[in-house]
């Protein structure tokens, strides 16, 4: 199966994640991509016409994204614990918490693209306000959740797991452990389990 991919990009993150969870990571080829929503890659357009990372191009030659299919569906191929629990409780707090981290995620990348790639004079602090609040009443939400996390790990843990260390990587400065002692240390022992440490973001420009 080949993978559009990057590094820096946490959606990718967390299908690699998922990837070496389930015992899948050797069969992911890597087609690297150094591109951004005003830099666009040409063959990752053949394929996702959206233009966007993570894309999975299986060996039968089924194209998907985004991170959430790519993840379900690499989730059907193994017979080892699931990502995506069956039917039931367990699968609404897994989807309901990869919603969550996805949520962290979105505000993230959005407000990195707002500080980092658009023009000075063209900024709109309020719209960053606004998404870092969003950011904040969740991790704020999350630190009430993380004693039920227990020693789980899916779909939701992984991504939220994913969606902290974007924080680290993109917004150290406003320091989410602050005030979150309980979801710290839960990240603190989910950061090292191999499917997170080995895929820690690196900066690609
Ligand atoms: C980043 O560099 O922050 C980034 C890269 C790819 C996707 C999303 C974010």
């Amino acid at each position: 199966m080949k993978l559009h991919y990057s590094i820096a990009s946490p959606y990718v993150r967390k299908v690699m994640a998922v990837a070496i969870e389930t015992g899948l990571r050797a069969r992911l080829e890597l087609l690297e991509r150094k591109m951004s929503p005003v830099n666009p890659s040409a063959e990752l357009n053949r394929d996702n016409p959206l233009g966007k990372i993570p894309c999975l191009v299986t060996d039968d030659g089924l194209v998907l994204y985004d991170s959430r299919v790519i993840c379900e569906y690499l989730d059907g191929l193994h017979d080892g614990p699931k990502m995506f629990p069956a039917a039931g409780p367990a699968r609404w707090a897994a989807l309901r918490r990869q919603a969550e981290g996805d949520g962290i995620l979105d505000a993230g990348v959005g407000t990195r693209y707002e500080t980092f790639l658009r023009p000075e004079e063209r900024r709109w602090p309020e719209w960053v306000q606004g998404q870092k609040a969003k950011i904040a009443r969740a991790l704020d939400a999350l630190d009430g959740e993380a004693a039920s996390f227990g020693e789980t790990v899916d779909i939701g843990t992984i991504t939220i797991g994913c969606a902290l260390g974007y924080l680290d990587f993109r917004y150290a400065a406003d320091d989410w452990r602050r005030g979150r002692p309980k979801l710290a240390a839960w990240h603190d022992t989910f950061a090292k389990r191999p499917a997170m440490a080995e895929t820690a973001p690196a900066e690609i420009w």
